[in-house]
C-alpha cells in the first residue's frame, strides 16, 4: 500500500510499505503460522508493536528498572556534537524509530551544525510514527520527514533518493539484540546494500552485565513489561481474528547466562485450544507450553566490533557510559574493494 499523507509546504511523506495483497511474509501472517508450529513455540517480536504496544513501550523508557533509554540517552547527549561533526551534514534514516525521543537529541547535534535536516523514520507501528513525525515537525522548523511504514527489512529495500550526498542509517535501543546472530548479519548487509562508500551506520548496543541488573529491566514491578507481553495476544486477536485469552497465559523472563540474552515467554497456565481464524490456524497448548515472544541479546563490544568490520561497515569509534553498559559505535560504509 502507498498512503502518501503530505502536508500542504511538503515537509511530511508518510509511506506504507505494507503489502495489501497479504502477499509479503511478515504481513500476511505466514511468520506467526511458522512460529506457532514449531515445537517452541513463537512469535516474531515485531508483532509486540502495534499503536498500543508502542504506547507501553514509551512507559517501559520510563520505569526505573529499565536503564537502556536513559543510559543510551545520555551517551547521545555527551558525544552528538561529535557524531555530527564526524559525519558531517547527511540524511538521518532510523530503523524502528518509535517515539523519535532520542532522535531529537542527534537531531540537536546536527541543527547546530547549520544545515537543513532530513530524516527517514522506518517503523512497523504507523499510529506512533505519524504522532512522532507531526511532534517532530513542530519543533524542528527545518525538518523535512519521509517516513515509511513497514520492517526493517522492507524499508531499506526501498529507500528513496536523497536530497543529501551522505546518509547516516541508525539503530538505537538495542533492538539488534531481538535478532539471532543469522538474522543480525542479514540486518547488517541491508544496511550496507542500502547505503554509499562512505556513508554512516550509528548501532546502539546494550552490553553484557550481571542478571541482577538485567532480570528486573524485563520484568518490572509495576508489571508494565508484562502488560507489553500480553498486548501481544490482543494484537495478534485484533489481527488475525483470534480468540487467545491473556488470563490464561503468564509472562516470563529470565537472563540465559550461556548464550548471554533475555528471554521472554507466554506460558500456558492450562491445556487450552486457540484459533486465529484470518490465517485458519487451531493451535493446542499444554499446560505450562510456552510462547518465546523476544529475545534481548547482550553484547560485547569488541567481538561486534569485528563482526561490523568483516560485514564491510567499519567501527570509526565507540562510546560507552560510565559503567560501560551501553555502546554506541558510528561506523563507515567501506568501498567494496577494502
Ligand atoms: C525497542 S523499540 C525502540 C524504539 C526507539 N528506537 C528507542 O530506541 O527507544 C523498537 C521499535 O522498532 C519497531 N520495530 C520492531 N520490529 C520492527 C521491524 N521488524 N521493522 C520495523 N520496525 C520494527 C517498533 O515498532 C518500535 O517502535
Amino acid at each position: 500500500m502507498s498512503i502518501s499523507l503530505s502536508t500542504p509546504n511538503k515537509r511530511l511523506n508518510i509511506q506504507d510499505l505494507r503489502d495489501p495483497d497479504r502477499s509479503n511474509l511478515t504481513n500476511d501472517g505466514s511468520d506467526v503460522i511458522i512460529g506457532l508450529t514449531q515445537e517452541q513455540k513463537t512469535i516474531p517480536c515485531h508483532y509486540l508493536y502495534d499503536d498500543r504496544g508502542s504506547e507501553i513501550f514509551e512507559q517501559i523508557c520510563e520505569l526505573p528498572e529499565y536503564y537502556p533509554t536513559r543510559t543510551e540517552a545520555q551517551i547521545l547527549r555527551d558525544n552528538g556534537s561529535a557524531i555530527a561533526q564526524t559525519t558531517g551534514n547527511c540524511e538521518l534514516i532510523e530503523l524502528g524509530s518509535g517515539s523519535s525521543t532520542k532522535t531529537r537529541l542527534l537531531f540537536d547535534a546536527y541543527q547546530s551544525l547549520g544545515h537543513a535536516l532530513y530524516y527517514i523514520p522506518i517503523d512497523v507501528s504507523a499510529g506512533m510514527l505519524e504522532l512522532s513525525a507531526k511532534q517532530l515537525l513542530n519543533d524542528y522548523p527545518h525538518l523535512t520527514i519521509n517516513g515509511l511504514v513497514g520492517t526493517y527489512e522492507q524499508a531499506l529495500q526501498q529507500l528513496p533518493p536523497s536530497p543529501l550526498s551522505k546518509r547516516m542509517v541508525f539503530f538505537l535501543g538495542s533492538s539488534l539484540g531481538n535478532f539471532a546472530p543469522k538474522q543480525c548479519q542479514e540486518i547488517f548487509q541491508e544496511v550496507k546494500k542500502a547505503l554509499n562508500p562512505g556513508d554512516y551506520f550509528l548501532l546502539g548496543l546494550d552490553l553484557q552485565k550481571s542478571k541482577a541488573i538485567l532480570e528486573p529491566a524485563y520484568n518490572d514491578r509495576q508489571g508494565v513489561t508484562a502488560e507489553f507481553n500480553y498486548n501481544l495476544l490482543d494484537h495478534l486477536n485484533r489481527r488475525f481474528q483470534g480468540n487467545f485469552k491473556r488470563q490464561n497465559f503468564q509472562h516470563w523472563t529470565f537472563y540465559n547466562t550461556e548464550l548471554g540474552q533475555i528471554e521472554t515467554y507466554l506460558r500456558s497456565t492450562q491445556p487450552q485450544t486457540v484459533q486465529l481464524k484470518a490465517l485458519d490456524l487451531t493451535v493446542e497448548f499444554e499446560e505450562g507450553e510456552t510462547i518465546r515472544t523476544e529475545i534481548s541479546r547482550k553484547f560485547q563490544r569488541q567481538e561486534m566490533e569485528q563482526q561490523l568490520d568483516q560485514e564491510g561497515l567499519k567501527p570509526l569509534k565507540t562510546w560507552t557510559d560510565a559503567e560501560d553498559w551501553f555502546a554506541l559505535l558510528l561506523c563507515e560504509v567501506k568501498s567494496a574493494s577494502v
